[in-house]
């Protein structure tokens, strides 16, 4: 039984996401996606974490062996908590993979136990973040089919009330 871990802080889970963790529940026996609850970015979440967590299980409800979980401890720390051996992260342009690497080799510093693997973003997906779908969906652009239906449903009521 290999079980992995597709970690983030999906504020809110894009389409980039959810195809990063269809291909991680594909290739596992099982996926825990975990939602960092007090992300280490300026600003602060604009969803809560349990809208971050719903928002995540109602987009992945078709894979029978994904589950969330939030988690506010050191990576490794929640991979040995849920019995994971295995960080899957989804890595996009060139500009991921500074941070990509040094956050990997920490990891692996602290546990080396914990492997982290990635998957590359397919090219459509390849530009797309959540910040960049939340200053279209600002500026009035549609997000549509770069979020997962669930997202696309609440995020303009979520962006005018947060204003
Ligand atoms: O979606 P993000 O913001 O790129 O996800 C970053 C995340 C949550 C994976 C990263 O910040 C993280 O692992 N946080 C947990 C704290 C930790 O273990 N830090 C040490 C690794 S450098």
């Amino acid at each position: 039984m290999k079980r992995g871990i597709v970690p983030g802080t999906f504020d809110p889970i894009t389409s980039g996401h959810l195809d990063i963790i269809e291909r991680a529940a594909g290739l596992l026996d099982e996926i825990v996606v975990g939602v960092a609850l007090s992300p280490d970015k300026g600003g602060g979440p604009l969803f809560t974490a349990g809208e971050r967590v719903a928002l995540i299980e109602a987009a992945t409800a078709h894979l029978s062996n994904v589950s969330v979980r939030g988690f506010d401890t050191l990576l490794v720390d929640f991979a040995d908590e849920v019995g994971a051996t295995v960080i899957l992260k989804g890595l996009r342009a060139m500009t991921d993979f500074e941070r990509e690497f040094q956050m990997a080799a920490l990891n692996w510093r602290l546990d080396s136990h914990v492997e982290t693997m990635f998957i590359m973003a397919i090219p459509e997906y390849m530009y797309l973040s959540s910040s960049a779908v939340k200053e279209i969906a600002r500026h009035g652009g549609s997000v549509k089919g770069l979020v997962p239906d669930a997202v696309y449903e609440v995020l303009p009521q979520k962006l005018s009330q947060a204003r």
